[in-house]
């Protein structure tokens, strides 16, 4: 039922249904041409812009500066808005107080979790479980749309290689098959089966495109890279949301062959829209636009008319569009079709939202009390944290713990909720998570005593510890000299059984402009560590962090490490369940660890030179460096867990394989520990010769497996002629006849190997 549009809308809609077949597609096309019919070129270019909620409060949103705006139909959606009630109000402005009454979409930046904050997507990634990764954007929509948000700014799928860029964290890693696997399952978790229902949201993938490639790995500087690298590597998750239905696309602030994203007509038009097929709509990322005079592409004017031109449809925030698209109009710099493409999409997206249907559709007031932060919920946020840690280091089995005796908990990530979030988690009420502290004793029992000293603060530099604790995630820094800190976590670890070092980094050194030049732990928490090893007990350093760090000499010193980026919401107790053993960890890394930053970008799937580094490094004329080898400290896909896991009799049911063909592999798992546990299984690919250099290894297919001890399970994957083709130098998907090895295993350095040859 329509309830809100204007008689003179409905009038039309109506009357233009009944004369047409009514299938949805025809509906929608019916209905938004007649609206535009009616719509002035103001009300048109008032659509295409994205503002914030600014100066909203409840009871005073219609005499707010935005409200004004609104009701001259000078807004198309708002965004950082969020309560039913309060979005209830603003949008009544819209289809009440406005002349045309077209309802407002509203956005938010729901990137892992909403109230129930989830571990950060680099975390999430770890877990190489589709089901869960899904299950967890399907929560998020859930509980952000019974806050009355209907678009989230996720999936971020920028493929990212370099640690230094802090928002590494938003992503799911280096690899273009896994980021595209998750690019579809969270699309697809948001928008379910049914964008117009109450409890999906519409997705937006970004930053399109190629954001993760910043030089330098310094928030926002250029990009440049070949088109056939972006074909093979950056652009595949980014395409694998558009082939999954995303709604929305959001561009970058960088530059892609020299034109900033928002105004690059190949990449929004060419590329997304005609290549892809992408009808959806693409909003400019903050003040992108804008930004496009600083990048030196021109004025206020001549930027917007570039974006228009270029494929963009609304301006988050910069009112680039709003302030001289008419002038670009009246001066014949751009036509009239340019606006209203855009206009026409924006539109579409709050038909498929079924916004003009019910303006109010995501502000039931009541589902706050029902569909938010709930027991269930929890459980779920705890369980996807505990498996998106990764045990790098276990010696001498130290973990898991026991349930008894005493547990020497020291560091300055110990106990402190508020930075279990992660970046971006816009919504959550931080101190309810739990700490480290909390969870450890929530789980240990009553036969252990934990003992807790700070130890150290996040670095000794208290100026970087200031940029590092805003958005209400305190650090709590101490100013107790460093030496008395460190002493009374000597005489605190002296009376524990174990001690367990809870380190890193806080939740906003990495994200968004958190970029850093040396990606070691901060050195006075290093210094720590030192001293608490000096004790002679045994140390298990938990490990925060955002990104993946350079933890060279504590891979070489302390006994056990777990990595446990930011959990979210459930941190602590997800934590120790996995500490004491009550669940065996099973992540597996979604970025190379790298020695030292020097190194970096090192990832996996990196080309040949003529000249590899084959056996022992150094070797002179080779390609390596004097004073460090090319190995990372850990590799893609390596994980550990409780259990041990064997692979065996690796097979190919074919030696030869024709392009319209496929090829089994089957390899046997067994689980040769004492207890039960998850393998993420990996199969990676080369392709020997080719008209291009290709990957040393490439991921194409993955499957995680729980087994009991002592059992066997036969694994099988499949190759067809997509997993071994690729964009050759005209930018052509083939497969060329020849050699591939085949490599299937725990991680990308620990396989079994076979190989195969592709004829025509
Ligand atoms: C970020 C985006 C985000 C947007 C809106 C920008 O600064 O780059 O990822 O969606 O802000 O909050």
């Amino acid at each position: 039922m329509i309830k809100q549009a204007t008689t003179l809308i409905v009038a039309l809609f109506i009357i233009s249904c009944s004369t047409q077949e009514r299938v949805s597609e025809n509906r929608e096309k019916v209905f938004i041409d007649s609206l535009m019919n009616v719509m002035t070129l103001e009300e048109k270019i008032g659509q295409l812009n994205l503002p914030t909620s600014g100066d909203i409060t409840t009871g005073q949103a219609s005499s707010s500066d935005i409200g004004q705006k609104i009701i001259k139909g000078e807004v198309g959606g708002l965004f950082n808005i969020k309560t039913a009630s309060k979005i209830r109000e603003v949008q009544r402005i819209a289809v009440e107080d406005s002349r045309l009454k077209i309802p407002l979409i509203f956005g938010m930046d729901v990137i892992h979790g909403y109230k129930t904050v989830f571990p950060v997507p680099l975390a999430l990634s770890c877990t190489w479980d589709m089901e869960l990764i899904e299950k967890s954007a399907q929560i998020a929509a859930k509980e952000a749309s019974a806050d009355g948000i209907c678009w989230t700014f996720s999936p971020m799928v920028d493929i990212a290689r370099d640690p230094r860029w802090g928002r590494i964290t938003e992503g799911a890693g280096e690899d273009p098959y896994l980021g595209s696997v998750i690019a579809k399952a969270m699309v697809e978790g948001y928008q379910g089966d049914d964008l117009t229902a109450n409890n999906t949201i519409m997705a937006c993938v970004k930053h399109f495109a190629l954001y993760g490639a910043a030089e330098a790995g310094r928030d926002y500087n250029t990009v440049d890279m070949s088109r056939l690298r972006m074909y093979n590597e950056y652009l595949p998750p980014y395409k694998a949301a558009v082939d999954a239905g995303v709604g929305s696309v959001m561009t970058s602030f960088n530059t892609v062959d020299g034109i900033p994203a928002s105004g690059n007509k190949w990449l929004l038009t060419d590329l997304l829209r005609n290549e892809w097929g992408f009808d959806g709509f693409v909003v400019t990322d903050y003040t992108a636009i804008n930004e496009m005079i600083a990048h030196g592409l021109g004025d206020l004017q001549k930027v917007s008319e570039l974006a228009i031109e270029a494929g963009t449809d609304m301006d988050m925030v910069g009112e680039g569009f709003l302030k001289t698209l008419k002038k670009s109009l009246d001066e014949g710099k751009i036509t009239e079709q340019d606006i209203d493409n855009a206009c026409k999409r924006i539109l579409e997206a709050k038909y498929r939202l079924g916004l003009f249907e019910d303006p109010y559709k995501y502000c039931d007031l009541k589902r706050d009390k029902t569909d938010i932060y709930t027991d269930e919920h929890l459980a779920i946020a705890r369980k996807i944290a505990s498996e998106s840690f990764v045990l790098l280091k276990n010696d001498n089995h130290t973990l898991p713990l026991k349930k008894k005796g005493t547990i020497a908990l020291i560091g300055p990530l110990a106990d402190n909720a508020e930075n279990m979030a992660g970046s971006w988690s816009v919504a959550g009420d931080f101190e309810k998570n739990i700490s480290l502290k909390q969870g450890l004793e929530n789980v240990a029992g009553s036969n252990v005593t934990i003992l807790y000293a700070r130890g150290a603060n996040i670095t000794s530099d208290p100026g970087l510890e200031a940029r590092v604790s805003i958005f209400g995630k305190p650090t709590r820094r101490d100013d107790r000299p460093e030496s008395v800190m460190i002493q009374e976590a000597i005489a605190t670890a002296k009376k524990a059984d174990v001690i367990v070092a809870a380190m890193g980094e806080p939740s906003e050194m990495s994200g968004e402009s958190s970029s850093l030049s040396n990606i070691e732990l901060p050195e006075n928490q290093r210094t720590l560590l030192k001293e608490l090893l000096k004790t002679g007990k045994p140390v298990v350093l938990v490990l925060f962090t955002g990104r993946p760090l350079a933890i060279k000499w504590e891979s070489e010193n302390i006994p056990s490490i777990l990595n446990v980026w930011f959990g979210g919401s459930q941190t602590g107790n997800a934590i120790a369940d996995v500490l004491f053993g009550d669940v065996n960890p099973s992540g597996k890394l979604t970025t190379t660890f790298p020695q030292n930053t020097g190194q970096i970008p090192l990832y996996y799937n990196h080309l040949n030179t003529g000249r590899p580094l084959e056996g022992e490094w150094f070797v002179k004329f080779k390609s390596n460096y004097l004073d460090v080898s090319n190995e990372p400290v850990y590799p893609f896909g390596y994980g550990l867990s409780y259990s041990t896991f064997e692979y065996r009799d690796l097979s190919l049911n074919k030696s030869q394989v024709t392009k319209s063909d496929s090829i089994d592999v089957q390899i046997t798992l067994t689980n040769t520990g004492k207890v039960a546990g998850s393998e993420v299984t990996q199969l990676y690919i080369r392709d020997l010769a080719a008209s291009i250099s290709r990957p040393v290894k490439e991921l194409k297919g993955f499957t995680k497996t729980y087994l009991e001890p002592g059992q066997s399970k036969t694994l099988h994957f499949t190759l067809h002629n997509d997993e071994l083709s690729f964009y050759n130098s005209n930018l052509k998907w083939v497969s060329e006849p020849g050699e591939f090895n085949v490599y299937v295993g725990g991680s990308s350095q620990d396989n079994l190997s076979a190989n195969f040859e592709l004829i025509d």
